[in-house]
């Protein structure tokens, strides 16, 4: 049985095995053991302001004209961790840019009190922040031609900002073979160390108010930095505020599985509107418990939620057969969280511009795994492209194969029990479904971290040309190491844990306990998200939050639902604040949301994350400062109406898909009423017992009938091919 529910699947994962088992001969075990390089003019003695002239840039950068940015500084500084000397973290610190800022790095101590500084962190793990700083939120940003260009809504025209390599290994910072962190309390002490010689080289940041901010897993770095700091006794900064975007606050269920059913309901063109294709995932997220109910107060703690790893046989199996072990990481789609860094743009400027390049890096969900595994084992892009092309071709006729067998109409499909292929895998399911079933991401490309980009391949923003040039590299006092946007990190070869091998429990489990030793030392907590992220989705937020108890009061007592506007009075998205929380919600965002939305990104920055703007604020009465507006409460944010699809590489050939409002109108409907109507298949968690089926006589059936023939009608006038260029 398990076999035949794999043999379609089969030929695709025994030709990824095949590939990979050349590379692996090929593989050292030994990790790499790297330090700083020395530098002209490196200073003899312990950190001190002396070192800001080591550490400053000065030197040429490739494609950037001198004085374009502020000053800046760049280096690797020192973790302090007893017996690893050569342990490091690269930064890139940039001074703020507005008027005031010059010279405020440099300042001396108990200078500029009140002036922000805050730390950027991508996540991966493994993951450079160099990402971030390139191609989200810096003063500098990489362009589908790998050129270089400024950014007039960097984060550091509003704070001095560093971009920080962390953990140790990763990006251009360093470690010897044996110093890699285990867990994520070396992590967090690791960050301490170095914050403390950042502030030795920089004092006047010891005393002014600080900003840890990052993404996607720096939402399991930050809450470990932040316990290290506050459990710190003298700690070396002064903590404001923490923000995390898109982040895994909780388990792997949690942030990757639980919100697949909420996806589906904003962006039904994933399957086509087809409303039993939404019916059957309803079953199956029900059957897994991951129908979190979600009330504004919350009742209760939400229970742990089941482990996918115990559901289903394709990840076990391929784990278990895998050559890919190392470090114990058990094997999954979820590989793909390493590819934060994987470069999508969603932007119409990028969009449009032509890069037929060698360096295409649009790698597909399907491949993340692949590419990450080579990666590991030092191998080129190069090589990782023309393998990719090679799958590629036959990974699509798996696939096509698969379509002509799998009827849409899910008469294949297990009913009212747990399929046993996926079982609670439930976003890889839908991945896996839009690639197999929906123009059009049948076209080969579902970009996880930006749903309405399905181009294939996609425009490159690839930071790894400008890093790996020599005289880049030299001004940037890096060391001698080839930069590379991600390794998988490897924790000290744990075999528990996470689909990473991370064995530190995700912060979920502390939230609570943090929240309130944050709220004692006066440290504010902020959570946004975007909308167009599949991967790690905003009701994952929605569920952390609401299972946090924070200011003695579980949850957010209302739902979140006041806008918030930019400076030319534009909604971006919504914002609420209760009890030191914050959560902040980006429409037309995706997982990295600085990139997405670079000035509402900017304008959430300087309001709500360095300010403290009110908007959103409840009141102990209860009423919310900038009102509610009811229409933002709901669950479901659609999406919106456009898919980009064709290649991002040639412009002529891009277009956008849209779907007419009639087609919405009836998809909002259909959800209006079907919600209460889910049909339950026996009560029994494993789903041995079905005591119906998804399709039986209640009114979402009737519904889904109605809507299926709207549907089609809609469908049949309305397939727009918007031709872009
Ligand atoms: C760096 O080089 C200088 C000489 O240029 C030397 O005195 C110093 O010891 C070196 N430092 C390290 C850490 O190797
Ligand atoms: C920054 O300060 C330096 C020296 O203090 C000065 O030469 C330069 O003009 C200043 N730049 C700006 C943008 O204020
Ligand atoms: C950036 O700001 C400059 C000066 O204010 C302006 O000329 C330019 O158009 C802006 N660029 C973008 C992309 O907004
Ligand atoms: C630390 O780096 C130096 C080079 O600067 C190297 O000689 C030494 O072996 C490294 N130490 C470890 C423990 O890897
Ligand atoms: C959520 O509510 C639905 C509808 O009342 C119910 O079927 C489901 O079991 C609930 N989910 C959980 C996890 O309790
Ligand atoms: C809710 O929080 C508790 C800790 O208070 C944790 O044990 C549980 O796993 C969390 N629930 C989810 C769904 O993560
Ligand atoms: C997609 O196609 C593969 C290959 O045939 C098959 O194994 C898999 O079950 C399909 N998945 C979905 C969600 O349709
Ligand atoms: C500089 O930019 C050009 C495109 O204008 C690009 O081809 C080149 O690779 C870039 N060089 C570096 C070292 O970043
Ligand atoms: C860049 O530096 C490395 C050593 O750090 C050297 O091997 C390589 O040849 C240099 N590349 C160029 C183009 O100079
Ligand atoms: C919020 O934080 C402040 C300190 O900044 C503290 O005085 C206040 O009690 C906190 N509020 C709650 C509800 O925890
Ligand atoms: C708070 O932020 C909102 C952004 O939506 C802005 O419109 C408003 O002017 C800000 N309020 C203050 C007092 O700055
Ligand atoms: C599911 O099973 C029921 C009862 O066995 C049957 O009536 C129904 O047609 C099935 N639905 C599908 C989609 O196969």
């Amino acid at each position: 049985m398990l076999h035949s529910s794999l043999r379609p699947f089969l030929p695709a994962a025994l030709l990824v095995n095949a590939l990979l088992d050349t590379a692996y001969a090929q593989f050292s075990s030994q990790l790499p053991s790297t330090f700083p390089h020395n530098y002209t003019g490196i200073p003899a003695g312990d950190y001190s302001p002396e070192w800001q002239d080591y550490f400053r840039v000065t030197g040429d950068l490739a494609n950037v004209t001198k004085g374009s940015t502020s000053t800046s500084y760049a280096g690797n500084i020192g973790i302090n961790r007893a017996g690893h000397p050569n342990n490091t973290l690269w930064f890139w610190a940039f001074e703020r840019a507005s008027e005031g800022g010059n010279g405020s790095l440099s300042a001396n101590a108990g200078e500029r009190e009140n002036e922000p500084w805050m730390v950027w962190l991508n996540g991966g793990p493994g993951a450079s922040s160099s990402l971030g700083l390139l191609t989200e939120n810096g003063p500098l940003q990489v362009t589908g031609d790998f050129n270089i260009v400024t950014n007039n809504f960097s984060w550091n025209h509003l704070a001095d900002v560093f971009w920080v390599d962390q953990p140790v290994g990763t990006g251009f910072s360093t470690s010897d073979a044996d110093g890699y962190v285990p867990n994520e309390d070396q992590l967090g002490q690791d960050f301490v160390g170095f914050l403390s010689n950042v502030v030795r080289v920089f004092p006047s940041l010891a005393t002014r108010p600080f900003y840890l901010t990052g993404e996607s897993y720096a939402g399991t770095y930050i809450p470990y930095i932040t316990k290290a700091i506050l459990n710190t006794e003298n700690p070396p900064v002064n903590l404001k505020k923490i923000a995390i975007g898109d982040g895994t606050i909780g388990d792997f269920a949690l942030y990757e599985e639980l919100s697949t059913v909420n996806t589906l309901e904003a962006w039904p063109q994933i399957i086509n509107f087809d409303p039993d294709v939404l019916q059957y995932f309803r079953v199956q997220e029900h059957l897994c418990g991951y129908d979190v109910n979600l009330t504004y107060p919350q009742q209760g703690i939400i229970p742990t939620l089941r482990d996918p790893f115990t559901t289903a046989n394709i990840y076990g199996a391929l784990a278990a057969t895998s050559p890919f072990q190392k470090g114990g990481s058990r094997f999954g789609y979820s590989g793909s969280l390493a590819f934060a860094n994987q470069l999508s743009t969603s932007t119409s400027q990028n969009r449009a511009r032509s890069l037929d390049s060698p360096r295409q890096r649009g790698e597909t969900y399907l491949f993340a795994r692949l590419n990450e595994r080579m990666a590991e084992r030092g191998l080129s892009h190069r090589t990782l492209l023309r393998q990719r092309r090679l799958e590629t071709r036959e990974m699509k006729e798996v696939r096509e194969e698969a379509a002509r067998a799998w009827k849409r109409d899910l008469s294949g499909r297990p009913n009212g029990t747990l399929d046993p292929f996926y079982g609670c895998f439930l976003f890889e399911e839908m991945v896996d479904y839009a690639l197999n079933f929906t123009f059009p991401w049948n076209q080969g490309d579902f970009d996880v971290y930006d749903i309405p980009d399905a181009l294939d391949p996609e425009v490159p923003m690839d930071p790894s040309v400008f890093l790996n040039d020599n005289t880049t590299r030299r001004s940037l006092h890096a060391p001698d190491v080839e930069w590379e946007m991600f390794f998988p990190f490897p924790f000290g070869n744990s075999s528990e844990g996470n689909p990473f091998g991370d064995p530190s429990v995700a912060p979920m489990a502390f939230m609570s306990e943090l929240a309130s030793n944050a709220s004692a030392k006066g440290v504010g907590i902020i959570i946004y998200e975007g909308n167009n992220d599949a991967l790690v989705a905003h009701r994952q937020a929605e569920v952390v939050i609401q299972n946090i108890t924070f200011g003695g009061t579980q949850g957010f007592t209302q739902k979140p639902s006041t806008p918030f506007h930019d400076d030319s009075g534009n909604f971006v998205g919504i914002i609420h604040q209760e009890r030191n929380l914050t959560y902040a919600f980006f429409p037309d965002a995706g997982h990295f949301v600085p990139r997405s939305q670079p000035e509402a990104a900017f304008v959430f920055l300087r309001e709500f994350i360095l300010g403290n703007n009110r908007t959103g604020f409840v009141g102990s009465s209860g009423s919310v400062v900038g009102g509610q507006d009811p229409s933002l409460s709901a669950d479901v944010y659609p999406g919106i109406n456009s898919i980009f699809y064709g290649s991002g590489a040639q412009a002529t050939t891009t277009g956008t898909l849209t779907f007419p409002s009639e087609t919405w109108a009836s998809w909002s409907s259909f959800l209006a009423t079907a919600t209460q109507a889910l049909p339950v298949i026996g009560n029994n968690n494993d789903g041995s017992n079905g005591g119906g089926d998804g399709n039986d006589d209640n009114a979402g059936y009737v519904l889904k009938s109605s809507m299926g023939l709207s549907v089609v009608l809609a469908v049949s006038l309305g397939w727009l091919m918007v031709w872009v260029r």
